[in-house]
């Protein structure tokens, strides 16, 4: 695992920005591992600039997202779907319809993860997977006591993540319960893993992610065992790390 601590979160957009590019230059038809939340919006920023003022091209590349909610509508502007095709998709010439999320509309649940994992497969798999992590140390929607060898499937919600994440909606009443998310074996398959953390909310997470022992009390501590794990950070999400 390389942790990197920079200034702020623009820089470790940029740094996280700057591992995405190597990839699709070596490999112009890399897939990509997508995340929504706060934290990657300055790395997509940075891949939007870097498309467009330095060409870096994503017409070969191919997306999946994390997780996406249940039961929201595919045109709600905070479904996941919706989400990455403003913060990202729209912003670079990615063919749309090669980035993916889980169906969280599907009548058989079940049946859509396990479609979204053939997928990831056919498509031969991440090769850099950009991650956030939660305040109790979640990774795509993996929430502590998850399975470390999880795969694609449905998650409830804890209290304290819907209300992380009411602030993008009108009201905590509309958070959905219920997401798909992949697995914790499914994301620990991604060749490159890129985490980015940034602002004082997360410095307990981090400590736990970097220094705690693996735990699936904190699930992002199972990077401990990633063969290529880059942890990049802003001096704030790493004032707990000794
Ligand atoms: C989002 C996701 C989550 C977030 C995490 C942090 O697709 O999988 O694990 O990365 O909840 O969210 P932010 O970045 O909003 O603090």
């Amino acid at each position: 695992m390389e942790v990197v601590i920079l200034k702020d979160a623009r820089e470790v957009g940029r740094a996280a920005a700057a591992a995405f590019a190597a990839t699709l230059r070596r490999k112009p038809d890399a897939v990509l591992g997508l995340a929504t939340g706060s934290s990657p919006l300055p790395v997509y920023d940075e891949l939007a600039r870097l498309h467009a003022e330095e060409g870096l091209d994503f017409s070969k590349a191919s997306g999946f997202a994390l997780d996406e909610y249940v039961g929201l509508p595919e045109d709600h502007p905070e479904s996941y779907a919706s989400v990455i095709r403003r913060d990202f998709a729209s912003r670079v010439n990615i063919d749309q319809a090669k980035v993916h999320s889980p169906d969280g509309r599907a009548e058989d649940l079940e049946a859509a993860c396990a479609a979204y994992e053939a997928a990831i497969e056919a498509a031969g798999g991440v090769d850099i997977q950009i991650l956030g992590i939660g305040t109790d140390g979640h990774i795509g929607f993996n929430e502590p006591a998850s399975s470390l060898a999880s795969r694609t499937r449905i998650k409830t919600l804890l209290e304290q993540t819907r209300k992380d994440n009411a602030r993008f909606f009108d009201s905590i009443d509309e958070v959905p319960h219920h997401v798909l998310t992949q697995g914790v074996g499914t994301i620990m398959q991604a060749r490159h893993v890129v985490l980015v953390a940034t602002g004082a909310t997360k410095a307990e997470a981090v400590h736990g992610l970097v220094e705690g022992p693996v735990t699936a009390m904190c699930v992002a501590s199972v990077l401990q065992f990633h063969p290529r794990a880059t942890i990049i950070v802003d001096e704030a999400a790493a004032s707990s790390l000794r």
